[in-house]
């Protein structure tokens, strides 16, 4: 056996402003439409892989993985090793995110961005985005855009491997830097149905699917226009329309599906207030209750009073996030 290698890597969360709902093939997470996000920093996750251990082992953050969250690490593992071609014998993953405790934000876009970068590099592959989002993707559909700074698109593709099924990067963290994401935690509690059941039901039993996967591709291009220009009110009414729709797919599922509580309402409705009388700020909002806001740096303060005034109990201000990197220092 090759002697072991190590490798870490720490990579940043995305927030997708025209979101990913449905898969068209649920075991190679192949998407019905593409999507488009930014990645925010300062949160991130970092992940140390080392090849050659006597054992799988999986652990995030402090714990030793369980069931699918194990499987879905050892997958990703699995696929770096048959790309690599060698026998690389079983790993060691640590994994360790630095957001806010229960800060209510999913960390498995960053988590699989990073498990990427580090388990290529550990495997003595180059360094390769396109590779890199690929193998993301087979973790968890919305990590394949957080190996990239900036805008990233995720384009659905059209083949039944997967093998254009990947982002890229549409615009560099640099090109709007004034730009302000302001995540409101209205509500800690994991919600009861995860974002790959949540979606997989819409998919099957929702009336408005198909108009909803036809309208969220057509609103890509638009985006990308508004980011291009730098139209803050523009894409912040892009971004809420995209949301709304997405949640109306989601509520007309057969059982219904509603991920807001009522204080998501409230603050949407004083966010509109605000809006009237002068504020610039928006909102999009994932499979869960906390909107995060959009704004700009002039305003940042002024959104997170705004998120704070309807109940929120925790606010993360994030800026435009760079790509997943290689580190020098290992985390065990
Ligand atoms: C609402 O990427 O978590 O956040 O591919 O099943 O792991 P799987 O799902 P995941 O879903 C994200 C859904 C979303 C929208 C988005 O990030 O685009």
């Amino acid at each position: 056996m090759r002697a072991s290698m190590k490798a870490t890597a720490l990579a940043h969360p995305n927030i997708a402003l025209v979101k990913y709902w449905g898969k068209r093939d649920d075991a190679l997470i192949l998407p019905h439409q593409s999507s488009l996000s930014l990645t925010l920093s300062p949160m991130s996750v970092t992940t140390t892989v080392e090849f050659g251990a006597s054992a799988d082992q999986v652990e995030i953050n402090g714990h030793a993985a369980k069931g699918s969250e194990r499987d879905r690490v050892l997958r990703v593992l699995e696929a770096v090793k048959a790309e690599a071609g060698g026998a690389l014998g079983p790993a060691r993953m640590v994994s360790r995110g630095d957001f806010p405790a229960a800060a209510g934000l999913a960390s498995s876009a960053a988590g699989f961005a990073a498990l990427a970068v580090a388990a290529r590099a550990a495997a003595g592959l180059p360094a390769d985005p396109q590779a890199a989002s690929l193998l993301a993707r087979l973790g968890s559909g919305s990590a394949c855009r957080s190996i990239q700074g900036g805008f990233c698109e995720w384009r659905r593709g059209e083949r039944d491997d997967g093998a254009d099924s990947f982002a890229v990067q549409r615009f560099a963290e640099g090109h709007w830097p004034e730009l302000r994401m302001v995540v409101a935690i209205l509500n800690r509690e994991e919600k009861a149905v995860k974002s790959r059941d949540g979606m997989k039901l819409t998919v099957e039993t929702s009336p408005y699917y198909a108009a909803w996967a036809k309208d969220a591709e057509a609103e890509i291009p638009r985006a990308v226009e508004l980011i291009q220009r730098k139209d803050l009110e523009g894409l912040g009414a892009l971004s809420e329309r995209n949301a709304w729709r997405m949640h109306a797919t989601a509520f007309a599922a057969d059982p219904p599906l509603s991920y807001m509580h009522p204080s998501t309402l409230g603050l949407i409705e004083h966010l509109r207030e605000q809006r009237k009388k002068g504020t610039p700020v928006w909102f999009t909002l994932d499979a869960g209750p906390n909107p995060v806001l959009l704004t700009d740096a002039a305003h940042e303060v002024a959104a997170e009073a705004l998120a704070r005034a309807c109940g929120a109990v925790d606010v993360v201000r994030c800026v435009p996030g760079g790509d997943a990197v290689l580190k020098s220092e290992h985390l065990f």
